[in-house]
């Protein structure tokens, strides 16, 4: 028993197509965010941090040469799709229609319902958990490809990898900015599990049903 159908008032955003800009970079995005932490994984395990490495049959390129060549053949169609929704959200008004307002008091009642499973998904609109989230992975994006540079080219941006603790704390914050993202993903992907129609509305833009629909387990 995991999800009930129920009829609620449609918001007037439910009627808005999702743009198509947003819906190609948000594709694009998921393709080369995917494949920058498989391969980042197998350059992790060349000389991890940590005492573990991560199953080789979960990694992308191979061996280091490999695993480096996708990392940064990935690591340009990440930066440049993120500068064009990120320009997009911001000029058009996207991200103000979209991930804003977020109150506390919205985000304590929609994180309550979401913890008593009774978390109302309306086609079109984000609650505030989702908006929370979403801002959430963008910022933690734009660690990775900061930290990412910090420690590519460490004295080309000399500054930069100073500013976040030197090559060592910045090859950390790297890493805790991929696990964050690894993290929203495996929600991510579990939301869309639970509320299968929005994976239609992303692909072809229309909300999937004119009517909202109640999560419960
Ligand atoms: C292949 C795996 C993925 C699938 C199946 C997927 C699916 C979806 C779906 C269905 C939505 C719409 C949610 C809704 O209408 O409530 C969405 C939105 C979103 N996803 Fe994903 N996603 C994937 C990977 C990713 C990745 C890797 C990221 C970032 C690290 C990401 C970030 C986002 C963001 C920020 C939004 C909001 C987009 C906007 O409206 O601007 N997704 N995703």
């Amino acid at each position: 028993m995991v999800s009930i159908n129920r009829v609620l008032p449609v918001p007037k955003r439910a009627a808005n197509t999702r743009p198509l800009v947003v819906r190609i970079t948000h594709w694009v995005n998921a393709f080369a965010m995917i494949c920058m932490i498989l391969s980042g994984w197998r350059i992790y395990n060349a000389s991890p941090l940590f005492p573990f490495i991560f199953p080789p049959w979960a990694t992308l390129g191979g061996w280091l040469a490999g695993a480096l060549a996708w990392h940064f053949a990935a690591m340009w169609l990440l930066v440049a799709n993120g500068l064009v929704y990120v320009a997009y959200g911001f000029l058009s008004g996207y991200f103000r229609r979209t991930l804003l307002p977020l109150t506390r008091v919205q985000l304590w009642q929609d994180f309550s319902a979401a913890l008593a499973l009774r978390l109302e998904h309306r086609a079109g609109a984000y609650n505030a958990v989702q908006r929370l989230l979403y801002i959430a992975v963008l910022l933690l994006g734009a660690t990775a490809v900061l930290s990412g540079l910090a420690i590519w080219k460490p004295v080309q941006f000399a500054p930069l990898t100073a500013l976040l603790g030197g090559y060592d704390t910045a090859r950390l914050v790297h890493f805790l900015a991929m696990a964050g993202i690894a993290g929203f993903i495996i929600i991510h992907l579990a939301l869309v599990v639970l509320v299968p129609r929005t994976l239609l509305s992303m692909i072809t833009g229309r909300p999937g049903h004119q009517h909202a629909t109640e999560v419960r387990l």
